[in-house]
């Protein structure tokens, strides 16, 4: 008899009141310096970034409604999951109000009035198997994003921001691994569909246009701000973690979160609220 192997769970390890405690603040000289329209992005970016880390919640609640369809593996993994997710929205509520001002009862009030509809994203929440390919390519779509936040802003308003912005690519990619382990561990026998399955994501991110708010492809609102091949490749780095495939190449890994449009000097924010791209043009 073969004994399944035990998925190996990993865990970021991070304090945010030692990193960025409540009253926090940022020095002027840090907005003074930045350069030309960073902070406008950044507080668009942040504006929008700081619910997604909440809607972890949600979609936690959505899945511990069906916790009897899942392993004790994968429940336990959600566990340390939703606590990394809450610290960032946490983290990134800190941050958009130090940037913004915007204060934390306004932010409150906002997510409260969001409505999570998870009914466009059935084909993400069939099983445990579903998910945990989903939370591969989401985690993994993260972790180029924030590189590319970290870069871009979060680099530019000092060290304690700057420390955010590498524990929250350090985080996603954790989530990343662990999804893999899971999958490694109890679904071997359905690795041969999960090719076939991350192009139906990719569709489903295309076709959605909005995001949901269910924190499952919150990208669908930030597509612009990447190459067009972007889901290609992070698919097949997903194939290479289980062993499906190869690794792209450290150039194709870079693209991801250094290509610029044309004709800009940072990559735009598209404004929901004015419908235009918000960025410095070149
Ligand atoms: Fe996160
Ligand atoms: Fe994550």
């Amino acid at each position: 008899m073969i004994l399944a192997r035990k998925p190996k769970l990993g865990q970021n390890r991070w304090v945010l009141d030692q990193v960025l405690p409540l009253n926090s603040s940022i020095a002027e000289q840090y907005f003074t310096h930045a350069p030309n329209g960073v902070w406008q992005n950044f507080c668009s970016l942040l504006s929008r970034d700081v619910y997604s880390e909440g809607d972890s919640q949600s979609l936690y609640d959505y899945v511990m409604s069906r916790q009897a369809e899942m392993s004790a593996d994968f429940l336990a993994m959600l566990g340390l999951w939703l606590a990394d997710e809450l610290k960032h929205y946490e983290a990134l509520r800190r941050t958009y109000h130090c940037l913004s001002g915007v204060s934390f009862v306004d932010m409150d009030r906002c997510f409260s009035e969001r409505v999570h509809d998870f009914d466009p994203l059935q084909i993400t929440l069939q099983d445990e198997f579903t998910l945990l390919v989903t939370l591969m390519f989401d985690e993994i779509g993260s972790v180029y994003s924030y590189r590319r936040d970290l870069a871009e802003y979060y680099q530019h308003f000092g060290p304690n921001i700057q420390k955010i912005g590498h524990h929250l690519v350090k985080d996603e990619g954790m989530h990343f691994n662990n999804a893999a382990e899971l999958l490694l561990a109890h679904h071997q026998h359905r690795l041969g569909d999960v090719r076939a399955f991350l192009e139906k994501i990719s569709q489903l991110e295309g076709s959605l246009k909005t995001y949901y708010k269910t924190f499952f492809l919150d990208h669908a609102q930030e597509q612009y701000r990447f190459p067009k091949h972007f889901n290609q490749v992070i698919i097949r780095v997903i194939l290479a973690r289980l062993g499906l495939g190869q690794q792209p190449t450290s150039k194709e890994l870079k693209e991801l979160w250094q290509w610029i449009p044309e004709g800009y000097s940072l990559v735009p924010i598209f404004d929901a609220a004015t419908r235009h791209h918000a960025a410095a043009v070149s």
